[in-house]
Protein backbone atom coordinates (compact mmCIF):
# COMPACT_ATOMS: atom_id res chain seq x y z
CA UNK A 1 0.00 0.00 0.00
CA UNK A 2 0.97 3.55 -0.65
CA UNK A 3 1.75 6.53 1.68
CA UNK A 4 -1.52 8.59 0.32
CA UNK A 5 -4.57 7.65 2.23
CA UNK A 6 -7.52 9.65 0.34
CA UNK A 7 -10.87 9.00 2.82
CA UNK A 8 -12.93 12.23 1.86
CA UNK A 9 -13.31 14.40 -1.30
CA UNK A 10 -10.47 17.17 -0.96
CA UNK A 11 -11.38 19.34 1.29
CA UNK A 12 -13.38 17.29 3.12
CA UNK A 13 -16.11 18.16 5.62
CA UNK A 14 -14.27 19.41 8.57
CA UNK A 15 -11.57 20.94 6.07
CA UNK A 16 -14.63 23.31 5.10
CA UNK A 17 -15.93 24.18 8.40
CA UNK A 18 -12.79 25.71 9.04
CA UNK A 19 -12.13 27.23 6.00
CA UNK A 20 -15.83 29.15 6.77
CA UNK A 21 -14.21 30.17 10.20
CA UNK A 22 -11.11 31.10 8.68
CA UNK A 23 -13.13 33.64 6.17
CA UNK A 24 -14.47 35.68 8.88
CA UNK A 25 -11.56 35.40 11.24
CA UNK A 26 -8.12 35.37 9.00
CA UNK A 27 -6.86 38.54 6.79
CA UNK A 28 -7.58 38.03 3.15
CA UNK A 29 -3.67 39.30 2.94
CA UNK A 30 -2.41 36.28 4.09
CA UNK A 31 -3.42 33.62 1.69
CA UNK A 32 -2.96 29.86 0.94
CA UNK A 33 -2.10 27.97 -1.78
CA UNK A 34 -4.13 24.63 -0.47
CA UNK A 35 -7.22 24.52 0.55
CA UNK A 36 -6.70 21.38 2.96
CA UNK A 37 -6.24 22.11 6.93
CA UNK A 38 -3.17 20.51 8.65
CA UNK A 39 -4.05 18.26 11.51
CA UNK A 40 -0.53 16.35 11.69
CA UNK A 41 2.38 16.21 9.65
CA UNK A 42 5.41 13.23 10.18
CA UNK A 43 8.46 13.09 8.50
CA UNK A 44 7.25 13.66 4.40
CA UNK A 45 3.88 13.73 4.77
CA UNK A 46 0.30 15.67 5.99
CA UNK A 47 -2.34 14.04 7.57
CA UNK A 48 -5.03 17.13 7.25
CA UNK A 49 -8.06 17.80 9.58
CA UNK A 50 -10.23 14.70 7.60
CA UNK A 51 -7.91 12.45 8.18
CA UNK A 52 -6.52 12.36 4.56
CA UNK A 53 -3.17 11.39 3.92
CA UNK A 54 -0.78 13.73 1.63
CA UNK A 55 2.78 13.08 0.50
CA UNK A 56 4.46 16.42 0.78
CA UNK A 57 6.51 18.14 -1.53
CA UNK A 58 6.34 21.81 -0.67
CA UNK A 59 7.73 21.07 3.20
CA UNK A 60 6.56 24.58 4.75
CA UNK A 61 7.82 26.63 1.81
CA UNK A 62 11.45 24.80 2.18
CA UNK A 63 11.43 24.70 6.38
CA UNK A 64 11.22 21.20 6.59
CA UNK A 65 14.16 19.84 5.12
CA UNK A 66 14.70 17.59 8.12
CA UNK A 67 11.25 16.31 7.71
CA UNK A 68 8.27 17.12 9.93
CA UNK A 69 8.38 16.48 13.62
CA UNK A 70 12.27 14.61 13.45
CA UNK A 71 12.52 12.74 16.68
CA UNK A 72 15.40 14.50 17.24
CA UNK A 73 14.34 17.84 16.64
CA UNK A 74 11.32 17.01 19.22
CA UNK A 75 13.67 15.99 21.63
CA UNK A 76 15.49 18.51 22.09
CA UNK A 77 13.00 21.32 21.58
CA UNK A 78 11.19 19.40 24.58
CA UNK A 79 14.25 19.86 26.42
CA UNK A 80 14.36 23.25 25.98
CA UNK A 81 11.54 23.79 27.06
CA UNK A 82 11.31 22.06 30.01
CA UNK A 83 14.48 24.69 31.24
CA UNK A 84 12.99 28.00 29.88
CA UNK A 85 10.96 29.39 26.54
CA UNK A 86 12.28 33.13 26.28
CA UNK A 87 14.81 35.28 28.32
CA UNK A 88 15.48 37.82 25.52
CA UNK A 89 19.40 37.00 24.82
CA UNK A 90 19.66 41.05 25.25
CA UNK A 91 18.68 41.02 28.76
CA UNK A 92 19.64 37.03 30.24
CA UNK A 93 22.20 35.51 27.47
CA UNK A 94 22.15 31.58 27.21
CA UNK A 95 24.27 28.92 26.02
CA UNK A 96 22.14 27.71 23.03
CA UNK A 97 23.08 30.93 20.93
CA UNK A 98 26.36 30.85 21.67
CA UNK A 99 26.33 27.26 20.38
CA UNK A 100 24.76 28.01 17.67
CA UNK A 101 26.68 30.58 16.77
CA UNK A 102 29.30 28.76 16.82
CA UNK A 103 27.93 25.68 14.76
CA UNK A 104 26.99 28.22 11.72
CA UNK A 105 30.84 29.52 12.43
CA UNK A 106 32.34 26.78 11.51
CA UNK A 107 29.16 25.25 8.40
CA UNK A 108 29.18 28.02 6.56
CA UNK A 109 31.73 28.26 4.02
CA UNK A 110 34.47 30.87 4.23
CA UNK A 111 38.03 30.34 5.55
CA UNK A 112 38.28 33.54 7.81
CA UNK A 113 36.89 34.30 11.34
CA UNK A 114 32.98 35.01 11.08
CA UNK A 115 30.70 36.07 13.64
CA UNK A 116 26.52 35.48 13.83
CA UNK A 117 23.73 37.35 14.55
CA UNK A 118 19.91 35.03 15.30
CA UNK A 119 16.87 36.99 14.57
CA UNK A 120 13.33 35.50 13.74
CA UNK A 121 12.61 35.40 9.77
CA UNK A 122 14.12 35.23 5.97
CA UNK A 123 13.24 38.83 5.61
CA UNK A 124 15.19 40.36 9.44
CA UNK A 125 17.87 38.23 8.29
CA UNK A 126 18.12 40.09 4.91
CA UNK A 127 17.17 43.53 6.56
CA UNK A 128 20.31 42.76 9.23
CA UNK A 129 22.65 41.38 6.66
CA UNK A 130 22.06 45.20 4.86
CA UNK A 131 22.10 46.99 8.48
CA UNK A 132 25.73 45.17 8.51
CA UNK A 133 27.07 46.65 5.35
CA UNK A 134 25.61 49.71 5.13
CA UNK A 135 27.69 50.43 8.82
CA UNK A 136 30.72 48.66 7.25
CA UNK A 137 30.86 50.65 4.37
CA UNK A 138 29.35 53.80 5.29
CA UNK A 139 27.98 53.50 1.60
CA UNK A 140 23.92 53.40 1.33
CA UNK A 141 22.95 51.33 -1.86
CA UNK A 142 22.59 48.06 -3.15
CA UNK A 143 22.54 46.08 -6.45
CA UNK A 144 20.19 43.14 -6.65
CA UNK A 145 18.77 41.32 -8.92
CA UNK A 146 15.52 40.51 -11.65
CA UNK A 147 13.35 37.56 -10.10
CA UNK A 148 15.04 38.18 -6.27
CA UNK A 149 13.23 37.42 -3.44
CA UNK A 150 13.91 38.52 -0.24
CA UNK A 151 11.27 39.30 1.88
CA UNK A 152 8.18 41.18 2.67
CA UNK A 153 9.67 43.70 5.04
CA UNK A 154 9.82 47.47 3.77
CA UNK A 155 13.69 46.88 2.97
CA UNK A 156 12.72 43.38 1.95
CA UNK A 157 9.79 44.39 -0.42
CA UNK A 158 12.74 46.80 -2.44
CA UNK A 159 14.60 44.24 -2.87
CA UNK A 160 12.22 42.35 -3.92
CA UNK A 161 11.22 42.09 -7.87
CA UNK A 162 7.82 40.94 -8.45
CA UNK A 163 5.30 43.53 -8.40
CA UNK A 164 2.23 41.44 -7.39
CA UNK A 165 1.63 40.31 -5.12
CA UNK A 166 4.57 41.42 -3.00
CA UNK A 167 5.09 45.01 -3.43
CA UNK A 168 1.84 46.23 -4.74
CA UNK A 169 0.59 48.88 -3.09
CA UNK A 170 3.18 48.89 -0.29
CA UNK A 171 5.31 51.87 -1.84
CA UNK A 172 7.32 53.82 -1.88
CA UNK A 173 10.57 52.08 -0.98
CA UNK A 174 13.95 52.59 -0.12
CA UNK A 175 15.76 54.31 -2.95
CA UNK A 176 18.56 52.97 -2.95
CA UNK A 177 18.24 50.34 -5.04
CA UNK A 178 20.42 49.26 -8.56
CA UNK A 179 18.72 45.97 -10.40
CA UNK A 180 20.76 43.89 -13.11
CA UNK A 181 19.20 40.82 -15.24
CA UNK A 182 19.50 37.64 -13.41
CA UNK A 183 22.23 35.50 -14.78
CA UNK A 184 20.71 32.49 -15.92
CA UNK A 185 20.96 32.05 -19.36
CA UNK A 186 21.86 35.68 -19.08
CA UNK A 187 25.32 35.76 -17.38
CA UNK A 188 27.35 37.69 -19.92
CA UNK A 189 24.75 40.42 -20.32
CA UNK A 190 24.37 40.47 -16.84
CA UNK A 191 28.14 40.66 -16.60
CA UNK A 192 28.64 43.62 -18.82
CA UNK A 193 25.44 45.82 -17.51
CA UNK A 194 27.58 45.15 -13.43
CA UNK A 195 30.79 46.50 -14.64
CA UNK A 196 28.74 49.38 -16.35
CA UNK A 197 27.07 50.15 -13.11
CA UNK A 198 30.14 50.33 -11.63
CA UNK A 199 32.01 52.12 -13.98
CA UNK A 200 29.14 54.97 -14.26
CA UNK A 201 28.41 55.50 -10.57
CA UNK A 202 32.26 54.79 -9.35
CA UNK A 203 33.58 52.40 -7.03
CA UNK A 204 32.45 53.59 -3.93
CA UNK A 205 28.40 53.93 -4.89
CA UNK A 206 27.43 50.25 -3.38
CA UNK A 207 27.27 48.67 -0.26
CA UNK A 208 25.91 45.53 -1.30
CA UNK A 209 25.59 43.09 -3.94
CA UNK A 210 22.69 40.92 -2.41
CA UNK A 211 22.39 37.88 -4.60
CA UNK A 212 20.03 34.25 -4.43
CA UNK A 213 22.14 31.51 -5.70
CA UNK A 214 19.45 29.75 -6.99
CA UNK A 215 16.22 32.19 -7.71
CA UNK A 216 13.44 30.52 -5.49
CA UNK A 217 10.28 32.66 -5.17
CA UNK A 218 11.87 33.72 -8.75
CA UNK A 219 11.70 30.19 -10.42
CA UNK A 220 14.48 28.00 -10.05
CA UNK A 221 17.16 29.61 -11.79
CA UNK A 222 20.54 28.67 -11.01
CA UNK A 223 23.19 31.78 -10.92
CA UNK A 224 25.50 31.78 -13.95
CA UNK A 225 29.14 30.34 -12.46
CA UNK A 226 31.53 32.69 -14.63
CA UNK A 227 28.91 35.72 -13.66
CA UNK A 228 29.15 35.07 -9.71
CA UNK A 229 33.25 34.56 -10.15
CA UNK A 230 33.69 37.61 -11.36
CA UNK A 231 31.09 39.71 -8.94
CA UNK A 232 33.61 38.29 -5.98
CA UNK A 233 36.32 39.31 -7.61
CA UNK A 234 34.95 42.59 -8.15
CA UNK A 235 33.55 43.40 -4.72
CA UNK A 236 36.41 42.21 -3.14
CA UNK A 237 38.39 44.84 -5.04
CA UNK A 238 35.83 47.41 -4.56
CA UNK A 239 34.97 46.68 -0.61
CA UNK A 240 31.41 45.98 -1.11
CA UNK A 241 29.79 43.30 0.71
CA UNK A 242 28.41 40.28 -1.19
CA UNK A 243 25.56 38.90 0.66
CA UNK A 244 24.46 35.41 -0.14
CA UNK A 245 20.84 34.76 0.66
CA UNK A 246 20.59 31.24 1.29
CA UNK A 247 17.54 31.42 2.70
CA UNK A 248 15.74 29.06 0.40
CA UNK A 249 18.77 27.20 -1.05
CA UNK A 250 20.38 26.77 2.28
CA UNK A 251 20.40 23.28 4.83
CA UNK A 252 20.93 20.63 1.77
CA UNK A 253 18.45 21.52 -0.72
CA UNK A 254 21.16 21.84 -3.53
CA UNK A 255 22.87 18.68 -2.73
CA UNK A 256 25.52 20.32 -0.66
CA UNK A 257 24.82 22.15 2.73
CA UNK A 258 25.02 25.60 1.20
CA UNK A 259 24.37 26.47 -2.33
CA UNK A 260 27.85 28.23 -2.11
CA UNK A 261 29.21 25.29 -1.58
CA UNK A 262 28.42 24.10 -5.26
CA UNK A 263 29.34 27.01 -6.28
CA UNK A 264 32.29 26.96 -4.69
CA UNK A 265 31.81 30.46 -3.64
CA UNK A 266 32.77 32.42 -0.15
CA UNK A 267 30.19 35.03 0.43
CA UNK A 268 31.48 37.75 2.88
CA UNK A 269 27.88 37.43 5.20
CA UNK A 270 25.56 34.64 4.47
CA UNK A 271 21.45 35.56 5.31
CA UNK A 272 19.79 31.91 6.87
CA UNK A 273 16.02 30.51 7.96
CA UNK A 274 13.79 28.40 6.71
CA UNK A 275 15.14 24.63 6.92
CA UNK A 276 17.89 25.72 9.89
CA UNK A 277 15.60 25.04 12.57
CA UNK A 278 13.26 22.27 12.40
CA UNK A 279 10.04 24.08 11.80
CA UNK A 280 10.85 27.12 14.28
CA UNK A 281 11.09 30.60 13.55
CA UNK A 282 14.42 31.35 13.69
CA UNK A 283 16.53 33.19 10.85
CA UNK A 284 21.15 34.09 10.93
CA UNK A 285 23.37 36.68 9.59
CA UNK A 286 26.65 34.62 9.33
CA UNK A 287 29.62 36.91 8.21
CA UNK A 288 33.06 37.94 7.92
CA UNK A 289 33.97 39.11 11.71
CA UNK A 290 35.49 42.47 11.37
CA UNK A 291 32.19 43.47 9.25
CA UNK A 292 29.70 41.86 11.68
CA UNK A 293 31.24 43.13 14.75
CA UNK A 294 32.06 46.73 13.60
CA UNK A 295 28.35 47.66 14.54
CA UNK A 296 28.16 49.40 17.79
CA UNK A 297 26.08 47.29 21.10
CA UNK A 298 22.85 47.64 21.05
CA UNK A 299 22.26 48.10 17.36
CA UNK A 300 21.66 44.47 16.03
CA UNK A 301 19.30 42.16 18.01
CA UNK A 302 14.91 42.00 18.83
CA UNK A 303 13.02 40.02 21.73
CA UNK A 304 13.11 36.77 20.22
CA UNK A 305 15.60 36.68 17.83
CA UNK A 306 17.29 33.43 18.36
CA UNK A 307 15.03 32.20 20.79
CA UNK A 308 16.96 29.07 22.52
CA UNK A 309 14.07 26.87 21.77
CA UNK A 310 14.30 27.54 18.01
CA UNK A 311 18.09 27.34 18.60
CA UNK A 312 18.22 23.95 20.23
CA UNK A 313 15.98 23.25 17.25
CA UNK A 314 18.20 24.07 15.00
CA UNK A 315 21.75 22.29 17.10
CA UNK A 316 19.08 19.19 16.28
CA UNK A 317 17.83 19.88 12.50
CA UNK A 318 21.81 20.55 10.99
CA UNK A 319 22.78 17.28 13.21
CA UNK A 320 20.51 15.64 10.83
CA UNK A 321 20.98 17.40 7.51
CA UNK A 322 24.80 16.63 8.35
CA UNK A 323 23.91 13.12 8.19
CA UNK A 324 22.52 13.20 5.47
CA UNK A 325 24.97 14.94 4.21
CA UNK A 326 27.84 12.59 5.22
CA UNK A 327 26.35 9.75 4.93
CA UNK A 328 26.04 10.79 0.82
CA UNK A 329 21.62 10.49 1.18
CA UNK A 330 21.92 14.10 0.39
CA UNK A 331 23.26 14.05 -2.96
CA UNK A 332 22.05 10.88 -4.06
CA UNK A 333 18.48 12.50 -3.49
CA UNK A 334 19.62 15.24 -5.46
CA UNK A 335 20.30 13.34 -8.18
CA UNK A 336 17.24 11.35 -8.32
CA UNK A 337 14.97 14.67 -8.23
CA UNK A 338 17.14 16.29 -10.53
CA UNK A 339 16.94 12.80 -13.23
CA UNK A 340 13.06 12.49 -12.54
CA UNK A 341 12.06 16.06 -13.26
CA UNK A 342 14.31 16.04 -16.20
CA UNK A 343 12.79 12.39 -17.32
CA UNK A 344 9.14 14.64 -16.83
CA UNK A 345 9.80 17.20 -19.10
CA UNK A 346 11.21 15.55 -21.89
CA UNK A 347 7.72 13.41 -22.04
CA UNK A 348 5.70 16.78 -22.11
CA UNK A 349 4.86 18.90 -24.75
CA UNK A 350 3.86 21.97 -22.06
CA UNK A 351 7.16 21.71 -20.22
CA UNK A 352 9.54 24.49 -21.43
CA UNK A 353 12.77 22.79 -19.49
CA UNK A 354 13.35 21.58 -16.08
CA UNK A 355 15.99 23.17 -14.03
CA UNK A 356 17.38 23.90 -10.76
CA UNK A 357 19.88 22.36 -8.44
CA UNK A 358 20.19 18.99 -7.23
CA UNK A 359 16.53 18.78 -5.12
CA UNK A 360 16.01 22.28 -5.55
CA UNK A 361 14.18 21.44 -8.79
CA UNK A 362 11.09 22.70 -10.86
CA UNK A 363 9.30 22.29 -13.91
CA UNK A 364 8.57 25.63 -16.30
CA UNK A 365 5.07 24.91 -17.67
CA UNK A 366 3.82 26.56 -20.79
CA UNK A 367 1.19 26.81 -23.49
CA UNK A 368 1.13 24.85 -26.57
CA UNK A 369 2.58 27.61 -28.91
CA UNK A 370 5.18 27.75 -30.89
CA UNK A 371 6.79 30.28 -28.28
CA UNK A 372 5.81 28.92 -25.43
CA UNK A 373 4.43 31.60 -23.07
CA UNK A 374 4.43 30.87 -19.20
CA UNK A 375 1.31 29.35 -18.34
CA UNK A 376 0.35 30.17 -15.11
CA UNK A 377 -3.35 28.26 -15.31
CA UNK A 378 -1.94 25.35 -16.37
CA UNK A 379 0.21 24.75 -13.73
CA UNK A 380 -2.34 25.60 -11.21
CA UNK A 381 -4.25 22.88 -12.99
CA UNK A 382 -1.49 20.64 -12.35
CA UNK A 383 -1.10 21.61 -8.73
CA UNK A 384 -4.96 20.87 -8.37
CA UNK A 385 -5.40 16.97 -9.83
CA UNK A 386 -1.99 16.61 -7.80
CA UNK A 387 -3.71 17.24 -4.85
CA UNK A 388 -6.36 15.36 -5.24
CA UNK A 389 -4.36 12.55 -5.89
CA UNK A 390 -2.47 12.79 -2.71
CA UNK A 391 0.34 15.54 -3.45
CA UNK A 392 0.65 18.80 -2.19
CA UNK A 393 3.67 20.82 -4.24
CA UNK A 394 3.70 24.73 -4.72
CA UNK A 395 4.18 27.23 -7.30
CA UNK A 396 7.40 29.97 -8.01
CA UNK A 397 8.35 32.01 -11.28
CA UNK A 398 7.65 35.50 -11.94
CA UNK A 399 4.89 34.36 -13.79
CA UNK A 400 3.11 32.00 -11.50
CA UNK A 401 4.04 29.14 -13.64
CA UNK A 402 6.77 26.91 -12.41
CA UNK A 403 6.47 23.69 -10.55
CA UNK A 404 8.90 23.77 -7.34
CA UNK A 405 9.60 20.84 -5.30
CA UNK A 406 10.86 21.26 -1.71
CA UNK A 407 10.36 17.86 0.04
CA UNK A 408 12.04 17.31 3.51
CA UNK A 409 15.26 15.74 2.47
CA UNK A 410 14.36 12.92 5.07
CA UNK A 411 11.97 11.25 2.46
CA UNK A 412 12.09 7.57 1.74
CA UNK A 413 12.52 6.19 -1.80
CA UNK A 414 8.99 4.94 -1.54
CA UNK A 415 7.52 8.37 -0.54
CA UNK A 416 9.86 10.23 -3.48
CA UNK A 417 8.75 7.42 -6.36
CA UNK A 418 4.71 7.74 -5.38
CA UNK A 419 4.95 11.59 -5.07
CA UNK A 420 7.08 12.17 -8.33
CA UNK A 421 4.57 9.28 -10.26
CA UNK A 422 1.64 11.41 -8.98
CA UNK A 423 3.49 14.20 -10.36
CA UNK A 424 4.36 12.76 -13.66
CA UNK A 425 0.68 11.47 -14.36
CA UNK A 426 -0.68 14.67 -13.94
CA UNK A 427 1.97 16.58 -16.32
CA UNK A 428 1.32 13.79 -19.22
CA UNK A 429 -2.90 13.37 -18.92
CA UNK A 430 -2.44 16.94 -19.45
CA UNK A 431 0.38 16.87 -22.26
C1 LIG B 1 15.42 33.49 -0.81
C2 LIG B 1 14.50 34.02 0.23
N1 LIG B 1 14.88 35.08 0.97
C3 LIG B 1 14.10 35.58 1.93
C4 LIG B 1 12.86 35.04 2.20
C5 LIG B 1 12.00 35.64 3.26
O1 LIG B 1 11.92 34.76 4.33
P1 LIG B 1 10.74 34.92 5.43
O2 LIG B 1 9.48 34.55 4.75
O3 LIG B 1 11.14 33.97 6.51
O4 LIG B 1 10.79 36.34 5.86
C6 LIG B 1 12.43 33.94 1.46
C7 LIG B 1 11.11 33.35 1.72
O5 LIG B 1 10.58 32.59 0.94
C8 LIG B 1 13.27 33.40 0.45
O6 LIG B 1 12.90 32.36 -0.28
Amino acid sequence: MGTVQLKTEIPGPKGRSLAARREKSVVDGHASVSPIFAAKAEGATITDVDGNVFIDFAGGIGAMNSGHRHPAVVGEIDRQIHDYAHLCFTVTPYEPYVALAEKLNDITPGDFLKKTLLVNSGAEALENAVKVARYWTNRSSAIVFEHAFHGRSLMTMALTYKEMPYKHGFGPFPDVIQRLPYPFNRGKEALAQFDALLEEKGDEAFAAVIIELVAGEGGFMPVDKSFLAHVRKRCSEHNIVLIVDEVQTGFGRTGRMFASEVYNLEPDIICMAKSMSGGLPLSAVTGKAEMMDKVHAGGLGGTFGGNPVACRGAMAAIAVLEELEQSGRMAKLADKVTSRFCAIAEKSSFVKEARGLGAMYSLDICDDTFKKAPSKERAEKVLHNCLADGLLMILAGTGGNVIRTLMPLTISDGELEEGMSILEKNILVLS
